[in-house]
């Protein structure tokens, strides 16, 4: 997508007092994105002094959801029943009727900032500085998706028939954003919806729902569950009443959950191994800036998170730029969300497996650039770690450790380069920093990921700036991206408009 080029769409403005009542956008307002909390405003670092206050300390995610029903088979199957019943009446309420609930739910989603930043914080890890701009995607979401639905009536010769039932399995990294985006697509086609909320992030997945809810989604339209149980989720995502599935999360549980119903259109965003490439050419200050953001908000727990950077020619031996992205790196304080001085929050599970080796273990060749370290006793909090001297075809270069470990490889040119960042399987996102007009030129018709951004991070894509969505490995299915214009498509049919004579 060249989407991260596009000026034509205005900054959002970001002046908003969030103690302040939500205002409604004037009915007909074109689409806009809805500004991030301002923290250079004290009544907005006051407000979130008071959210602070409320998140738990150390402990994420599992008493919290103990607190949930799980559902049982008897329960799933009456939900899967009579969701299909009403995704029927959903689906034959003209467009512009959902639009308008979907408008609603912006409202509330933006009216409930408060207590979805307070348990993404304390159930998912997330500090609120990096919550916040999920809240505002999910409004856009809402915001969007509804002005795309009114389009859905409106086309001359085809009718949009949309699928009756759509299933949402959402991951845990964006708690919020993902599993409203989803929700909010397939409600805006005229589906209804039963969400199953990641295990580690049941409650934010549960905050979100209930907010749609309190804006007139109507509760047989949108059903919640909670499974944990693989048998039971096996069942949903195989259930032949189902007719659209909806996932993000690792490639392999998209290949299973397409084993066990190959006819069942899937629009899954999988993994990513994103790397963001140096020219001699780049700002070396906004390049180690944009690597320690891509690579360590959120722990690196993003599937658009860059772990892997390439240093083209002189950039490779350069000292200065070395130095740079160390001190860019070693100055993020890393904490639990509880404290206001977070700026790189904990792993949602202690370090295992292959995250752990990353975190510990080198490969043939390799040294530490910064060496990461335990934090806490049980492994949740790690110290930011980059690896040098990564070699081609290794652990590093080809594989997600969706945490805090980054690995540098060296290239003599862009050309080079462009060839490591396409021999991984994956393309989610990718970056380039360089000034060069000829260099970005080369780099955008020769780099194989579906999101590039040139001289900007890779991650936090912006509904309709930047649809968001993968090639290669990164996705399986329909295909047309989160944010973007076409996304409704995917989830119904065009039949010829019906005409009389
Ligand atoms: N849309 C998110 C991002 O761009 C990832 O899911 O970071």
């Amino acid at each position: 997508s060249l989407a991260a080029l596009d000026d034509s769409v205005p900054a959002p403005n970001r002046t908003q007092d969030r103690s302040a009542p939500v205002q409604e956008p004037p009915a007909g307002a074109p689409f806009e994105n809805t500004p991030d909390t301002d923290p250079s405003l004290p009544a907005n670092r006051a407000w979130g002094r008071r959210i602070l206050a409320r998140v738990a300390g150390s402990a994420l995610g599992e008493d919290l959801v103990k607190e949930h029903t799980l559902t049982d088979a008897d329960t799933l199957e009456s939900v899967v029943a009579s969701a299909v019943v009403a995704g029927e009446a959903w689906g034959r309420r003209p467009a512009a009727e959902r639009a308008e609930i979907l408008e609603r739910a912006a409202l509330r989603l933006e009216e409930r900032r408060a207590d979805l930043l307070e348990v993404m914080a304390s159930e998912a890890g997330k500090p609120l500085d990096q919550g916040d701009p999920e809240v505002s995607e999910a409004i856009d979401f809402a915001r969007y998706y509804a002005h795309l639905a009114r389009g859905l009536d409106d086309v001359d010769g085809a009718t949009f028939v949309p699928s009756r039932l759509t299933v949402v399995t959402p991951p845990w990294n964006f708690p919020v954003a993902i599993p409203a985006g989803s929700t909010l697509a397939a409600l805006a086609a005229g589906s209804a919806v039963v969400i199953k909320p990641a295990p580690q992030a049941a409650r934010c997945g549960s905050v979100m729902v209930e907010a749609l809810w309190e804006a007139g989604v109507p509760r047989e339209v949108l059903r919640l569950v909670h499974v944990e149980e693989s048998d039971l989720g096996r069942r949903l995502v195989s259930d032949p009443r189902v007719d659209r599935l909806i996932l993000t999360g690792a490639y392999e549980t998209a290949e299973l959950f397409r084993s066990f119903r190959p006819d069942l259109p899937l629009l899954a965003e999988t993994s990513g191994k994103n790397a963001i490439v140096v020219t001699p050419s780049a700002d070396f200050d906004l390049a180690a800036k944009d690597i320690a953001a891509s690579g360590f908000g959120h722990a690196g727990q993003k599937c658009s998170a860059s772990s892997l950077v390439i240093l083209v020619g002189s950039v490779a031996t350069s000292k200065r730029f070395r130095e740079q992205l160390v001190d860019a790196v070693t100055s993020l304080t890393v904490g639990w969300p509880s404290d206001p001085q977070t700026q790189m929050g904990p792993l949602i599970e202690p370090a295992s497996g292959k995250l752990l080796r990353g975190l510990t273990t080198l490969d043939a060749g390799e040294s530490w650039l910064v060496k990461p370290r335990q934090l806490d006793e049980a492994g949740q909090l790690w110290s930011p770690g980059i690896r040098t001297g990564v070699k081609r075809g290794s652990t590093t270069h080809l594989t997600e450790y969706f945490g805090p470990v980054m690995g540098i490889m060296t290239a003599e040119t862009l050309e080079e380069a462009l060839e490591i960042q396409n021999q991984v399987d994956y393309g989610l996102t990718a970056g380039l920093h360089a000034l060069d007009s000829a260099e970005i030129a080369v780099w955008l018709d020769g780099v194989q990921a579906g999101n590039l951004y040139v001289n900007r991070g890779t991650t936090g894509a912006i509904v309709r700036r930047q649809p968001f969505g993968g090639w290669k490995k990164s996705a399986i299915g329909a295909g047309t991206k989160a944010g973007g214009p076409h996304y409704l498509f995917g989830l119904g049919e065009w039949a010829p408009a019906r005409s009389t004579a």
